[in-house]
């Protein structure tokens, strides 16, 4: 008999037909005369009632039936009256596909930490909060590829491997074929590239961008969306070493668009998890607020569903750095030095506690903040005409702090000639970055958004450990 989802099996109402599921048993309880198996297939976050009648040979398949075990049914479709469900199978014939036994299974049908599950990365989908995160993280990448498909903008791949360490975004990964414990040498000492893989020094990319900026300044909207590699030491709730990244890139845009495509990308991706998520939603809403019974009623975040649709419902509200740092240093918790890092004024780098503050307490809204300190952004940034700022702009989140970054870029040789041997960055790997504005320059603007930062903020989850399935941080490998 054809398999049937569980997830379109719970909306049929053809009582009485022949129907198999398999899936995983979540839980088994019997009882005199029957036994009840609840049984899910990952197809959607509801397990399917599976109800088994006591009788000998029942009773010795029953016996080997434990949580985690894979099962084939093959039953009859039947009216529920009291499973919570409006339908659940009268089992006929059970196939064991595979045991699972109980003194060696470790998910067991009770509440389980999520440290203890991140241990546990090869059979955490099992549960419902991680297929439930995996399932949005699904419709998010889908939401965001109709976004941009439904705008006309092309989807470029820009490569993993790179030869230019340029954008200095942070520390990177090398990528090499050498021998590391025998590393070919020059006359000097140093190590000889020339006879690596590539005749030259490889990492791993740490933002599509700038390959990105090339295809733009051609076919006018592009964006990338390909995992991105940091090798920085942050040990945080919010850092990954390797994540996903969403990079527009567009031609004849202004700082003012840049914003306003962001907005809307974040907006359409939020309203599609309302539209297509509700079920995984809900159940995340109630793991958080679970979750955070034990905190004190003013600590505790906004309810989820709630939240999202708060985010919806206004525009972020838009400042400059400079009125940002006024507001923070006339904020209490400066004054009163009760932030980690006290800011001592104008050029201060913002931290995360910094973003939260404006975003959570004084604006109570997602804020964009632009025209940074050029000497805390990069080298690309357009300029302006105060000679101390950058067309930057950052999306700062509740919860999450910088979800987006971005820029309207310099298109001017000159400056950003300047710039680049101001930072001493190596002309020999950017010269092509360079010909871009030499030959028929534009204006033009993207940003980059960090496709967990997104996940986390929509499952209400508060480690980024736990929206990605297999994690990449210091001195973790295992999965
Ligand atoms: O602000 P970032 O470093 O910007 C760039 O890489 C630009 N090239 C983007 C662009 O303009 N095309 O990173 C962009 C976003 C951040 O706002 C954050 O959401 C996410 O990427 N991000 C990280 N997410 C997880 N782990 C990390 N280590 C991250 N670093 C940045
Ligand atoms: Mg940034």
């Amino acid at each position: 008999m054809k398999r049937t989802e569980i997830r379109s099996l719970l909306e049929r109402t053809d009582y009485g037909t022949a129907v198999n599921v398999k899936g995983w048993v979540r839980t088994k309880r019997s009882s005199k005369n029957v036994a009840f198996i609840a049984l899910n297939d990952g197809s959607t976050i509801k397990n399917v009632q599976i109800v088994v009648e006591m009788n000998e040979e029942n009773d010795k398949l029953l016996e080997r039936i434990h949580t985690g075990a894979a099962l084939s049914i093959d039953g009859v479709l039947t009216e529920s009256m009291g499973s919570g469900q409006s339908v659940e199978v009268q089992s006929k014939s059970i196939e064991i596909l595979g045991e699972a036994n109980p003194d060696e299974y470790p998910l067991q049908p009770k509440k389980h930490s999520l440290e203890f599950l991140r241990e546990k990365a090869h059979l955490r989908f099992r549960t419902n909060t991680f297929s439930a995160i995996a399932r949005i993280r699904h419709a998010m990448i889908f939401a965001v590829h109709n976004f941009f498909n439904d705008r006309n903008f092309y989807n470029i791949h820009t490569p993993i491997i790179t030869g230019s360490d340029a954008e200095g975004a942070g520390e990177m990964f090398q990528v090499t074929t050498m021998n590391l414990e025998n590393l070919p040498k020059k006359e000097d000492g140093s190590i000889d590239f020339e006879k690596d893989f590539f005749g030259k020094a490889a990492n791993l990319t740490v933002s599509g961008q700038l390959e990105g900026e090339l295809a733009a300044l051609a076919m006018s909207n592009i964006y990338t969306f390909g995992p991105t590699f940091r090798a920085e030491n942050s040990n945080t709730s919010r850092h990954l070493a390797e994540f996903w990244m969403i990079e527009p890139e567009m031609a004849f845009y202004d700082l003012n668009d840049n914003m306003d495509l962001a907005e809307d990308l974040l907006k359409y991706v939020i309203q599609y998890a309302l539209d297509h998520c509700r079920e995984d939603l809900e159940f995340l809403s109630k793991r958080q607020q679970d979750e955070e019974k034990t905190k004190k009623e003013d600590e505790r975040s906004m309810e989820l569903i709630k939240k999202l649709n708060f985010v919806l419902a206004e525009p972020f509200v838009r400042l400059t750095y400079t009125e940002a740092i006024d507001v923070l240093m006339n904020s209490k918790l400066n004054k009163k030095k009760k932030f980690q890092y006290i800011i001592e004024g104008w050029g201060a780098d913002l931290q995360s506690e910094h973003e939260r503050y404006l975003v959570e307490k004084h604006f109570k809204r997602p804020v964009i903040l632009t025209d940074y300190p050029a000497s805390i952004k990069a080298f690309y940034m357009k300029q302006n005409e105060d000679g101390k700022t950058v067309r930057a702009m950052d999306i700062l989140f509740p919860q999450i702090g910088e979800i987006v970054g971005g820029s309207q870029r310099e298109e001017s040789y000159n400056k950003l000639l300047i710039k680049i041997k101001e930072l001493d960055i190596p002309m020999e790997s950017m010269w092509w970055y360079l010909e871009t504005r030499k030959f028929g320059s534009v204006p033009h603007s993207g940003f980059g958004l960090g496709f967990e930062r997104l996940i986390l903020f929509l499952t209400g989850m508060s480690n980024i450990r736990d929206v990605i399935p297999f994690p990449r941080t210091p001195l973790n490998l295992e999965f």
